[in-house]
């Protein structure tokens, strides 16, 4: 089985980025260890504070917020970061060419019962012209990241990743140290009967994700003329993940639920890095009305309804928005 570096260089992809890439993972090695540990290492359960988000903060979320940032800023090719744990970026080397953005642990409400969790990241080029705490740096489309991936802490802990050739696939084998090859080239299936929703909310949603969805439970008996399965598993990097092994739609649509928060997902540390392993995989990424990669972040911290997965199921769903 093949180690990443091999693998990058094949691809073409600059020593530096490179070797930040190592960096973030070396990163979630360690995280991977501590929460394999769980109770016995003390890390569970939630500290007294909450993010910019509103959210309350695991012990977890910030031992692996530190961490990353931490080795991040001594490679000293970063600009500036920007994680969903911090109010503010913090800036790194003025020369950095990169900026890094991370959801430390996406899902950590579900280190309660042992369930899945992870660690999405994302790296964008960093203009030379601008100050490396000059937030606008990471004001870009989805469309400029040049990497972006998840570990996913599983029974296994997996890396998905793309540097804009493919979406791979590696497995982190504890004996080796390091992330090895198992899955080269995803390929999100087309056609799918599968779908990951919070069905909770559903009388919150927008007309067209509600008929949308009535016509999915209508199964065989509906206009789809097939019966459908659902799987939820409340952390992204859980639901995207299988969508990348077999296929699906995944969505967490706008809904009127809290009028202060009608998107739940980030675009910077959540919607964009999955929407680029999503379309190197031969999926597809969308608000319903909009390519997600494409749109013009004008807040950091800005949310966005997502709507991703196999080709066909996304542009069935995206035909409902322009009915
Ligand atoms: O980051 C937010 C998040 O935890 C995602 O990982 C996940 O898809 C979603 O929220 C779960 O939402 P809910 O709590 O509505 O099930």
């Amino acid at each position: 089985m093949r180690r990443i570096s091999p693998v990058l260089q094949q691809d073409g992809v600059e020593p530096e980025l490179i070797a930040l890439l190592k960096t973030i993972l070396a990163a979630c090695r360690e995280i991977s260890f501590r929460v394999s540990q769980g109770e016995l290492a003390g890390v569970l359960g939630s500290t007294l504070g909450e993010n910019i988000q509103g959210e309350t903060q695991k012990k977890l979320d910030v031992i692996a917020n530190e961490l990353l940032k931490e080795v991040i800023l001594e490679t000293g090719v970063v600009k500036a970061i920007s994680s969903e744990e911090e109010d503010h970026i913090v800036a790194g080397n003025p020369q950095g060419k990169y900026l890094v953005t991370f959801d430390p642990l996406d899902g950590s409400s579900n280190t309660d019962i042992n369930s899945l969790i992870g660690t999405i990241f994302s790296i964008l080029p960093a203009d030379p012209a601008k100050a490396p705490d000059d937030a606008s740096l990471f004001l870009q489309p989805g469309t400029a990241q040049v990497a972006a991936g998840y570990v996913l802490y599983g029974p296994s802990t997996m890396l998905a990743l793309t540097t804009g050739h493919g979406t791979r696939l590696y497995t982190l084998d504890n004996t080796y140290g390091g992330f090895l090859l198992t899955g080269d080239q995803a390929a999100i299936p087309k056609y799918t009967t599968e779908f990951a929703l919070n069905m909770s909310n559903q009388r919150f949603w927008q007309e067209p994700m509600q008929r949308y969805v009535a016509d999915l439970l209508l199964g065989k008996t509906g206009p789809r003329g097939k019966n459908f399965n659902m799987r939820w598993i409340a952390a992204m990097v859980g639901d995207v993940h299988r969508v990348l092994c077999r296929g699906g739609i995944f969505a967490y649509p706008r809904d009127t639920k809290d009028s202060t928060k009608p998107d739940k997902l980030r675009l910077m540390y959540e919607a964009n890095p999955m929407s680029f392993l999503v379309e190197q995989a031969g999926g597809i990424s969308s608000t319903g009305y909009e390519r997600i990669m494409e749109i013009i972040p004008t807040d950091i911290h800005q949310r966005v309804a997502v709507i991703l997965g196999s080709k066909h199921e996304v542009e069935t769903c995206i035909g409902y928005h322009k009915a």
